[in-house]
């Protein structure tokens, strides 16, 4: 053997030590298996966020740390008050569900870095504020028994962590590079990696089955961003995995280009104009919104959206095949606040009797026009077409190029007929209706639903 300088052969030695971690392993799944892990929740449709952590007390966004730079030592009042008193998260769930929600994904952990739960890595906990104990477990067991699917959100940035280094997005943000330096010596990325895994790791382990994980997120672009290097991304989401093969996880590790990297695409208060696409196919999405403009409890916040905005989201998203995440911000008290309350409650009166028109229906099949001011969707099981009348037409309207494809039609909410007929046959003739359109019979009146739906059986 030919003799080696000895510093090659030190570096030799440190070779296991220095290579690159080994790629992680992701399970390999075909597309139909993909589809199958995923249908519940593609059925669905419907799912509630909750936005709840120290930030409810503020009141002011769940980004209040950031936005004022607050300092830990500024934000410790909150965790020092946290008293939920009136927490009841079995009455929660009833509310989820009778809003028509079928699963529900809560903060385990935002980016204020306090916790829920009780998690043995850190102090910064619910157990150790007056509400003294572990809520995430109460929480689960809550919506478990009220039927719905459970979701963890946790908080990839981490703005307590003392080994979480300071970037961009962070309160105590600098102005210079050399600040950023002189602000993270002594904070190790490694120690907070850890963290993060432990942390997964309890959620995944101590709490049963988890349907989703919804991992937020990463800013990798531009200068003191933090991605996938930051986060370990793949070898965490292999370690998730391995726990937990059933559960979903949405797109936020920083991982779009890796297979298996991520379930669904996670658009967030935006309406995508058509099924999302990713290099031109359609995926699976979900698109959280909040009913006014902030995920945790804002108190004097006053953009919320009405009753018919929150149908039409949740409609217009099912008409591109995709699902809706509506958020609640639960007050510091445990509650829901009355204007939520109030919107939750009257979306459930649409949901009680249009069910049929969102669960399990997805973006109608080529070849059928939106008509006039409506939206489609469209059951591939029972092949009925819903018709969603946004605004109310007056006393009939036009299906284009529907002739020869409805067998029955009918009001969803009451399963009241609705007679039709094409140009020659109908006496309800419209003027601007082709050869080949269909004209529904509709009552002058606009029935007593925010939004009514002709169910069509198609042929
Ligand atoms: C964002 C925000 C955040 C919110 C989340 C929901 O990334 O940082 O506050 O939790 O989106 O999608």
């Amino acid at each position: 053997m030919p003799r080696l300088p000895s510093s090659a052969l030190f570096l030799l030695a440190l070779t296991p030590f220095l290579a690159a971690p080994a790629a992680a392993q992701l399970p390999a799944e075909t597309p139909a298996q993909v589809e199958a892990r995923l249908r519940w929740w593609t059925e669905a449709r419907f799912g509630m966020f909750i936005h709840w952590g120290l930030y409810a007390q503020a009141a002011r966004h769940e980004w209040v740390k950031n936005y004022e730079r607050l300092t830990d030592a500024q934000y410790q009042p909150y965790f020092d008050h946290f008293d939920p008193d009136l927490f009841d998260p079995r009455a929660w769930a009833r509310m989820a569900k009778a809003a028509g929600m079928k699963y529900a994904v809560i903060t385990t952990k935002h980016h204020e870095g306090f916790c829920l739960f009780d998690s043995q890595f850190t102090d910064y906990k619910a157990t150790n504020t007056p509400a003294g104990r572990d809520l995430l477990k109460e929480w689960v067991d809550a919506f478990r028994a009220e039927g719905l699917r459970i979701g963890f959100y946790y908080s990839l940035l981490d703005w307590h962590h003392p080994h979480y280094t300071v970037d961009r997005c962070h309160p105590q943000r600098a102005g210079s590079d050399a600040e950023y330096a002189r602000l993270n010596e002594g904070r190790d990325m490694n120690v907070y990696r850890q963290y993060v895994r432990d942390q997964v790791r309890e959620l995944l382990t101590r709490y049963g089955t988890v349907d989703v994980l919804w991992l937020d997120y990463s800013f990798p672009s531009g200068a003191h961003g933090k991605g996938r290097a930051d986060w370990d991304s793949e070898r965490l989401l292999a370690m998730v995995r391995e726990l937990q093969p059933g559960v979903i996880v949405n797109d936020r590790l920083d991982l779009l280009d890796v297979p298996g990297g991520w379930d669904f695409r996670s658009p967030e208060q935006f309406k995508p104009r058509e099924w999302v696409k990713l290099d031109g196919k359609r995926v699976p999405w979900e698109t959280c919104q909040t009913f006014s403009g902030s995920w945790g409890y804002y108190r004097d916040e006053m953009t919320w959206k009405d009753e018919k905005q929150l149908l039409v989201l949740l409609i217009e998203t099912v008409s591109k095949g995709g699902n809706l995440l509506l958020n609640v911000g639960p007050t510091a008290r445990g509650t829901f606040d009355q204007r939520a309350q109030d919107r939750l409650r009257a979306i459930g009166e649409w949901t009680a009797v249009n069910e049929r028109s969102i669960r399990g229906c997805t973006q109608a099949p080529e070849g059928f026009a939106v008509p006039e001011q409506s939206l489609l969707t469209w059951s591939p099981a029972k092949n009925r077409l819903y018709v969603h009348l946004v605004d109310w037409p007056m006393g009939q309207l036009t299906l284009p190029g529907y002739a020869g494809k409805v067998k029955y039609a009918q009001l969803l909410h009451d399963a009241s007929e609705v007679k039709f007929g094409g140009k020659k046959t109908t006496i309800w003739l419209d003027e601007g209706a082709r050869e080949g359109d269909l004209v529904l019979a509709l009552p002058m009146p606009k029935p007593a639903v925010t939004i009514p739906v002709v169910e069509l059986f198609l042929q």
